[in-house]
């Protein structure tokens, strides 16, 4: 089989999670499994794995994958809901892993409407079940709630023109229209990397994925055992923010801190593997141990 999506931070990941025979395994956004592989490995026929992703794509390669294997259990649903569940069933693991964001079959695949380069319709759900699309947001924003995703998640300059631009060009139904508005209503930025902060604007919203990195850490940390390692691998600096301050609230050299930090600076990947695989420029890894 060909890899479908090549994990970033491979080996920093184990060599931070540390995993060792007979331990609980939870990967919230296991994808297409390259994570989860060489921990299920690493944990021997004693371990225990629960594989979690809100993507149908990503269950059924999952699934294929982990048919045979009865130390495995799927979960499909956002990470949010998955963790409520198995607090709610007083589950805990010695290993989490959330690697965040998108898989390289979001982007390659142009029906999901990710891919500014790719046309395809204005969706950008990682699941169906979803209710609002990328359409809605495009189409049915005001302009200053499209002036303020933009400038909120996007970190765009000249937001107020591209609104306008956007909403003088309404209905729009593809993403290459969008890129289109985008690129004719500004001259001097590169263009590049202003759509690509438009796209991860609004998808963002459609996901809610600031809102479901938010709520979900305070039950990563409950569902964590003593001892147990926390590693989070975040692809913006919204999310980094967002990780970053909660194990400094939660951690560090205080009495009453509960996790340990185990990197003090996020680990990014090495020049080797930014090369050869570009989704690696971005990713910043955090692991913190529950003490
Ligand atoms: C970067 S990929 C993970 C790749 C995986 N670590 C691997 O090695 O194949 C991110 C995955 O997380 C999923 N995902 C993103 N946000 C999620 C959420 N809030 N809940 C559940 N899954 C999520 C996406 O559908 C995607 O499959």
């Amino acid at each position: 089989m060909t890899e479908k999506h090549i994990p970033v931070l491979a080996q920093e990941v184990i060599t931070h999670l540390n995993p060792h025979a007979g331990e609980h395994y939870l990967d919230l956004t296991a994808g297409y499994g390259g994570h989860a592989r060489s921990v299920v490995e690493r944990i021997g026929n004693n371990g225990r794995a629960t594989l979690v992703d809100r993507d149908q794509n990503a269950i059924e390669h999952l699934t294929e994958s982990f048919a045979s294997d009865n130390r495995v259990e799927l979960i499909h649903n956002d990470f949010f809901a998955a963790s409520k569940q198995l607090v709610a069933e007083d589950r805990q693991f010695d290993l989490i892993l959330a690697d965040i964001g998108l898989s390289s079959p979001h982007i390659d695949n142009a029906e999901r409407g990710f891919s500014f380069q790719k046309d395809g319709p204005l969706d950008m759900r990682m699941d169906p079940r979803i209710p609002l699309t990328a359409s809605t947001v495009v189409n049915d924003y005001s302009k200053e709630a499209l002036v303020s995703l933009m400038q909120k998640y996007g970190e765009v300059r000249g937001a107020n023109r591209i609104a306008d631009a956007i909403i003088a060009a309404r209905p729009l139904k593809t993403t290459t229209q969008l890129a289109d508005v985008i690129n004719n209503s500004t001259p001097r930025y590169p263009k590049v990397r202003l759509e690509a902060q438009i796209f991860q604007a609004i998808r963002i919203v459609v996901n809610g994925e600031l809102e479901q990195l938010t709520s979900s850490l305070p039950l990563w940390h409950k569902l964590l055992k003593p001892n147990g390692r926390l590693a989070v691998i975040s692809f913006h600096s919204l999310e980094d923010r967002i990780v970053k301050r909660y194990f400094s609230e939660n951690g560090g050299d205080r009495y009453d801190a509960d996790l340990r930090l185990l990197t003090k600076q996020p680990v990014t990947g090495t020049p080797e593997e930014c090369f050869s695989n570009p989704r690696a420029r971005s990713a910043k890894l955090r692991v913190a141990q529950r003490k």
